[in-house]
């Protein structure tokens, strides 16, 4: 029989590092791997880092929206913590793949009811997206947690922490990662394109950290495609590759929408909607932004705002578009009128 593995190993030998960075994505690259390299949440990793120096690790509970950095936060805490100990002292689980009663009885259980003879400190759990666990699953949690809480300290991460039960939730100290702050991500892409040396100028910057809402992992991924599709990048690249509208388009509808008769509003938001493949609800979350900003009178404000909620619920159920956006164009004609 003819012996592959030796090929197989020579392949894999000659593979050139750099090569292999290159094929690792943005989001992983850039990933925290000390608390220090964690932006916009100096208060908490202070916190974190006194409940560390004093040895009063107390079980933690991380939420947020997407992208602000609890995952790497918690996995930098059990990097400092445990570091050549990994493996042996540290459970991550993600409630994403395995959410029932099984995995918390079974795993976790098993997990921290062993001991460790010759290995120094506390255990952690890492109950990642925990708000996807089963109610069921998460009151099995709050038994575990107590007969444990002598080896093993649990740490939580969730989006939504109301889907947390009240019982777990008072069990551990709770940290809201807030959307990142605009000029803690502004600093940090100017790091990173310059260390990939990425062709791009301020306006295209400013766009990613406007699109990106405080979500890192937004910032880090729009780059990274925008990297890939063009050598040097320009705001209207951002725009056309994430498929939002740009100031300008909006600019342009929004124009149209104040000054012209009903028919030609209503093709010119046809037309750059389909030129540019925009959806009516990002032109309806930026016309709102707008608005806002805009000089209209207060009261047209106040029924700009509540037509332009009205058009958007409608459309998030399914109803015909192309007659939403003649709702929209009306809505404008008749605060105009
Ligand atoms: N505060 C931060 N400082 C530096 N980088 C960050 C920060 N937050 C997020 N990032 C970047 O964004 C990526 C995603 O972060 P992470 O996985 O920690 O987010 P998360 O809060 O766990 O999001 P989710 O709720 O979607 O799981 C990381 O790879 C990292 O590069
Ligand atoms: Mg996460």
């Amino acid at each position: 029989m003819e012996d592959n593995t030796a090929d197989t190993v020579e392949d894999v030998q000659m593979v050139d590092p750099q090569e292999n960075e290159k094929i690792i994505p943005f989001v992983e690259k850039f990933r925290p791997k000390t608390l220090d390299e964690i932006i916009s949440h100096d208060e908490i990793i202070d916190t974190i880092k006194n409940f560390i120096k004093s040895d009063r690790i107390p079980h933690l509970l991380f939420h947020g929206p997407p992208g602000t950095g609890k995952t790497s936060c918690m996995l930098a805490i059990a990097k400092l913590l445990h570091g050549e100990n990994y493996k042996k002292m540290v459970l991550e689980l993600n409630a994403s793949d395995d959410r029932g009663i099984g995995t918390v009885r079974d795993k976790i259980k098993a997990f921290s009811g062993t001991s460790t003879f010759f290995t120094k400190g506390i255990k952690l759990v890492i109950l990642d997206e925990c708000d996807n666990v089963t109610n069921a699953a998460q009151a099995a949690l709050r038994r575990i947690i107590e007969m444990n809480s002598t080896t093993t300290r649990f740490c939580l991460i969730c989006n939504n922490v109301a889907k947390v039960i009240p019982a777990i939730q008072s069990r551990c100290t709770k940290f809201r990662f807030s959307p990142l702050k605009d000029e803690f991500i502004s600093k940090r892409l100017d790091e990173i394109c310059e260390s990939e040396e990425i062709d791009i100028d301020q306006k295209a910057k400013d766009a990613i950290v406007k699109l990106a809402k405080g979500d890192m992992r937004k910032v880090l991924n729009i780059l990274e495609s925008g990297s890939l599709a063009h050598s040097k990048i320009t705001s209207d690249d951002i725009y056309n590759c994430t498929g939002k509208p740009s100031e300008k388009e909006i600019l342009m509808i929004l124009k149209s929408l104040c000054k012209d008769n009903f028919s030609d509003s209503l093709n010119t938001v046809l037309k750059i909607k389909n030129a540019s493949g925009l959806t009516l609800d990002d032109i309806l979350n930026d016309l709102h932004e707008r608005v806002l900003k805009s000089k209209f009178e207060e009261k047209h404000k106040k029924i700009l705002t509540i037509k332009l909620a009205e058009i958007q619920e409608r459309t998030s159920i399914g109803c015909s578009e192309y007659l939403q956006i003649s709702s929209l164009v009306g809505a404008f004609i008749e605060v105009r009128a």
